[in-house]
């Protein structure tokens, strides 16, 4: 199994530059995922890969093999596409013995090969019917069993699950995940929904809209962790207060203006966090704790007042609008019932949050 790199790929349409020297390496036997919002180079980079475009410049290894110019045939990369383009004349096993037969394999093997990958996407007992008769999850596990009957290095999945209605998209990528981990096939999976790309990868990176790679971690990483305000708000949402950093009896603030100084906490040493500069704190709404009382466990303390409710059934959303105008959202965990604490619109409220909750972003 070799690891894929990308080194200094640029690549434009009409003058439009859409990678901008990327620099990314994918290890061996990941499941690995590419977020980005939309029209940010996604498809590009997997096009790319997989050899139906060109770069400008710059070099794609696989392992040490450079593939840069290599024709597709010779690489040993599948891709499964948001629109399956499976063959709707053909039987399911057909569609999934096609590049078997192309490759005039002895139809024993053949039989022996599409009935395998087709108990592990669980279609056994599918092979004759046609495609049409096939629900949008059963036609997406073809898809599958097609790209992984040749035993490819490495699956491309350029957002496979658009397709599929939300209780299903879950359910497959269960299924994607237990794939992966019995294959140990390279998956690159392409999304730009942040859930998706949470759940299934063992490692993901952020791609922008300069062309670059943002950020490179696991999910909790990227999640705890964003290296910017840029991650920080594309994956899940993220509260911004903009303030001056200090630093008191060698503890670290951050000085709002309006709304006070507040401690903050990183354990990840940045050379632009330096005292007076301007930045952001970064809190996720779910850090935030909300009460009508005060409590004095927490390092930093606001008072603000509800805006406006969303009740989620497990969860509730409140925005809050602070002293300064600003609104901040909180989430809450609806685990519990405090009838004493029922907020309501126009309440006045505490809001509490603790410094290492606070994620320290560049300005
Ligand atoms: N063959 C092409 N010719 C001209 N422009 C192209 C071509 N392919 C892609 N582009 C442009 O390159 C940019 C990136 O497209 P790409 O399909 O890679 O985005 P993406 O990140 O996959 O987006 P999405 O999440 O919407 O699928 C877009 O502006 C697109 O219009
Ligand atoms: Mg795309």
């Amino acid at each position: 199994m070799r690891q894929i790199r990308f080194e200094n790929v640029t690549k434009s349409f009409d003058g439009e530059l859409i990678l901008n020297k990327l620099n990314l390496t994918i290890p061996a036997g990941q499941f690995f995922a590419l977020l980005g919002p939309s029209g940010c180079g996604k498809t590009t980079l997997l096009r790319l890969l997989a050899g139906f475009e060109t770069v400008d410049s710059g070099k794609i290894y696989l392992g040490d093999q450079d593939i840069t110019y290599e024709p597709i045939y010779k690489r040993k990369i599948n891709t499964v596409f948001q629109q399956y383009a499976l063959f709707p004349h053909l039987s399911v096993f057909e569609n999934v013995a096609y590049s078997l037969r192309l490759k005039k394999l002895k139809e024993n093997v053949i039989l022996e090969k599409v009935n395998d990958v087709l108990k592990t996407v669980r279609l056994l007992g599918f092979q004759s019917k046609s495609i049409n008769s096939l629900s949008g999850g059963q036609q997406q596990r073809v898809a599958l069993a097609r790209a992984i009957v040749s035993e490819p290095d490495v699956l491309l999945l350029d957002e496979p699950l658009a397709a599929l209605d939300p209780r299903l998209k879950e359910k497959v990528l269960i299924d994607l995940i237990n794939l992966q981990d019995k294959l140990k096939t390279t998956f690159l999976y392409v999304t730009h929904d942040q859930f998706e790309a949470l759940t299934v990868a063992d490692q993901m990176s952020i791609l922008n809209l300069e062309g670059n790679i943002e950020q490179m971690g696991t999910p909790k990483e990227i999640y705890e962790f964003p290296a910017s305000k840029f991650v920080a708000s594309f994956v899940g949402s993220t509260n911004f207060l903009e303030g001056v950093l200090r630093v008191q009896d060698d503890k670290m603030l951050v000085e709002v203006e309006e709304l006070g100084r507040f401690f903050v906490f990183t354990p990840i040493k940045k050379d632009w966090l330096i005292p007076g500069c301007r930045l952001f704190m970064g809190i996720r709404p779910e850090k935030i704790f909300i009460s009508k009382k005060e409590i004095t466990e927490f390092s930093n303390h606001l008072v603000g007042k509800v805006n406006n409710i969303i009740y989620y059934g497990r969860s509730t959303q409140y925005d809050v609008r602070l002293r300064n105008g600003k609104m901040l959202t909180v989430f809450e965990q609806n685990e519990e019932h405090f009838p004493q604490q029922e907020i309501d619109y126009y309440d006045q409220v505490n809001l509490y949050f603790q410094k290492e909750n606070v994620t320290l972003l560049d300005h």
